[in-house]
């Protein structure tokens, strides 16, 4: 069966064809009034279609969660195709990433060099994304909300971001007017990223905005020596990393109290931190829980958009 010469709503990717068209009419409306381009669309809504589809501007990323039952290659091109006409986007604007158990290679598993970037605005800020050549895109959106709500506190403050990726908390920080800040990811590409993004959004004074390309945990050692301090913190880890330029590997449940501990020591006096990560299951330990106050504010964070599955948690970290 050849899916990409049917009529657009037949066959099994019509029941997909109609949510997408039903979730795109209210998350359109929704994201006209939130002043954004970029939001989640789908989420695994439809058992037999375990895709999240995200909009981008005029482009959607899509990743495929291959559970125990495959899906083929076929079904797949049906699927885009479904996507491509229900939410009118060409079918070359669709960047699909397949998070498949391993069975052997695909045609999908490919990711592109030469995917082109483009801007994407949200309340005011613009960002620099790419959904080919990269398994994300640039920018995480659960985050949207946690974004305004950290740059909220900002104002006139010095803002330190660790694991910054392409800096969007930073972005929102110095657009609020942050006296200064500090953005830590050991990635010279996410660095270079996040100067482009802090350019594309008017700020390019890079002695008061300050980019480091270092180890986490190296750096926070060295920032403690030179007792540097910042009122604002964002702590955003990733689940598991692993890598040449770290001397060890960093496991979030298994090294929350050292990273926090030592984060805490930055903190100036009546200082905000916040935390959160991904990783499914985690669970702020006792050792943690005791060396500041943590109110869980995940609720508040997760925006509309994700709500059907929050991919986050995120506490708010004091220490008076
Ligand atoms: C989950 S992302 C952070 C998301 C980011 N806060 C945001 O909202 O866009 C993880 C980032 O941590 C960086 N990273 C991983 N391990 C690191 C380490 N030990 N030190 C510094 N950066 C690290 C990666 O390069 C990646 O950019």
């Amino acid at each position: 069966m050849n899916a990409v010469n049917e009529a657009p709503d037949s066959g099994a990717a019509a029941a997909l064809a109609n949510r997408l068209r039903k979730n795109a009419r209210h998350f359109a409306r929704w994201a006209r009034r939130e002043d954004i381009e970029a939001y989640r669309l789908y989420d695994r809504d439809i058992p037999e279609f375990p895709y999240a589809i995200d909009r981008y501007g005029q482009w959607l990323h899509v990743q495929l969660f291959e559970g125990k039952r495959p899906v083929t290659d076929d079904d797949i091109t049906a699927h885009l195709m479904a996507m491509s006409t229900a939410l009118e986007v060409a079918p070359a604007h669709i960047a699909l990433k397949v998070r498949r158990r391993q069975r052997g290679s695909s045609q999908y598993e490919k990711l592109e060099d030469d995917g082109p970037s483009f801007t994407v605005h949200e309340r005011g800020h613009r960002f620099e994304v790419n959904l080919k050549r990269y398994l994300d895109s640039g920018l995480f959106l659960d985050h949207r909300d946690t974004r305004r709500m950290v740059a909220a506190e900002t104002h006139g403050k010095r803002f330190l971001n660790l694991f910054a990726y392409t800096g969007s908390f930073t972005v929102y920080a110095a657009c609020a007017g942050a006296a200064s800040t500090v953005t830590v990811d050991m990635s010279h590409t996410y660095q270079d990223w996040t100067a482009r993004n802090l350019v594309l959004n008017g700020i390019d004074d890079f002695a008061r905005h300050r980019l480091v390309a270092d180890d986490v945990m190296a750096w926070l050692g060295a920032a403690t020596y030179r007792s540097e301090r910042f009122e604002v913190v964002m702590l955003d880890p990733p689940s598991f990393s692993n890598s040449k330029r770290m001397q060890d590997s960093f496991d979030v449940q298994r090294d929350q109290a050292p990273l926090l501990a030592a984060t805490l020591r930055l903190l100036a006096p009546g200082g905000v931190l916040y935390f959160s990560n991904n990783r499914q299951g985690f669970k702020l330990d006792a050792e943690a829980a005791r060396l500041a106050h943590f109110e869980d504010i995940t609720a508040r964070t997760v925006p509309e958009d994700f709500k059907r599955r929050p991919p986050h948690r995120c506490w708010r970290v004091t220490r008076d």
